[in-house]
């Protein structure tokens, strides 16, 4: 179609991550505060449906990806129900979901069913007491439950866990361990400073950091071809089912192949996580707008697209510290 759209310095946009709630079962502290979290108020969350026209208007805009992401997208309800519908949009390959599996393990296989093709669980720790110091919730054995049923039910799994100085180091090789029986690829992410505070400006466990730690516990390692359009740096582990990737998330390595744009809860669109927000869609899809219109702002949002996640932050207005949960991890 004509009407693919690409941006300034002519990356294609393909790849939508949509957050369906702000709201979590978790308390992750690189996430959010451990209270007086501000959820916002549930109509200004954009609507399933609206959620399903404004994928079917990115589908023709080039999108063939999309990913749901929260907050914990299991904890809105009727979920699945909004799931079913959006599998039968024509023209996206790829539908993923992004969740901390606290509640998702007993769906696994209706999910498969109706063609959700991955899952990016949230795990950080492999060490129970840890889990609930990060997370400060008790949902260690709820996630492994999910981490045992999506691989049973065959959907490609993802495992993130996010690298924090003082708090997990020592787990990074036990969680590359997971890759040596399960057909699975575990993520190590620099943390970020999108925890509702913003008080940690700078990582002390940056990539480099993550990848010598790996070397030095882990049989030989052999990177694998980086693919346009991601954001982790791949190995493969000689003897090992699984593989491992490593996501400079607060680097920034990845930008200039990036094909991706964010929509949060309340309808804000994002092309870079980095940015304050472009457009607002909720108010276009609420006022009568046209899906020519919507697409037409759309096109005029993405053009606006920064080079590379360092240029968005430079140009924002305040620092970065909003929670992951409002913008969609
Ligand atoms: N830094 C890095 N990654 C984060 N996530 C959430 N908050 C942060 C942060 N501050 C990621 C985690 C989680 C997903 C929802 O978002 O990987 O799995
Ligand atoms: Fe919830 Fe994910 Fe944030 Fe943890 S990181 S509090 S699981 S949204």
């Amino acid at each position: 179609m004509s009407d693919f759209l690409t941006d300034s310095f002519g990356r294609p946009l393909e790849y939508l991550r949509l957050a369906v709630t702000d709201r979590c079962n978790l308390r992750c502290f690189y996430c959010m505060p451990a209270e007086g979290i501000d959820y916002v108020d549930r109509k200004d969350l954009l609507s399933y449906e609206d959620m399903l026209r404004l994928t079917r208007i990115f589908v023709s805009l080039g999108v063939n990806k999309i990913r749901l992401t929260g907050g914990e997208p299991f904890v809105r309800k009727n979920f699945y129900g909004f799931l079913k519908r959006l599998t039968k949009i024509d023209g996206l390959d790829q539908i993923a979901i992004t969740t901390n599996g606290a509640v998702a393990s007993r769906h696994i296989s209706f999910l498969k069913e109706i063609g959700i093709t991955s899952i990016n669980l949230s795990l950080d720790t492999l060490n129970k007491e840890r889990y609930e110091q990060i997370t400060r919730k008790d949902f260690f054995d709820q996630a492994m439950e999910t981490y045992h049923a999506v691989l049973a039910a065959g959907i490609k799994l993802s495992v993130n866990m996010v690298v924090m100085e003082g708090k997990n180091i020592d787990d990074i090789v036990p969680m590359a361990m997971l890759t040596k029986d399960d057909n699975v690829t575990v993520r190590f992410i620099e943390e970020m400073p999108f925890n509702g505070s913003g008080l940690r400006e700078t990582i002390g466990f940056n990539h480099k950091k993550i990848l010598e730690t790996l070397h030095a516990g882990l049989p030989t390692m052999n990177p694998v071809v980086f693919k346009e359009g991601t954001t982790a740096q791949e190995y493969t582990i000689e003897g090992h089912k699984g593989k491992i990737g490593i996501i400079a998330a607060y680097t920034r390595t990845f930008c200039s192949s990036c094909n991706r744009i964010r929509v949060t809860a309340t309808g804000e669109m994002r092309n870079c996580l980095y940015d304050q927000g472009v457009l607002n869609l909720k108010r276009l899809l609420t006022d009568g707008s046209s899906d020519q219109m919507i697409c037409e702002a759309i096109k005029e949002g993405y053009s606006k697209k920064h080079k590379d996640g360092r240029e968005a932050e430079a140009a924002r207005l305040t620092v970065v510290s909003e929670s992951m949960s409002s913008i969609g991890g």
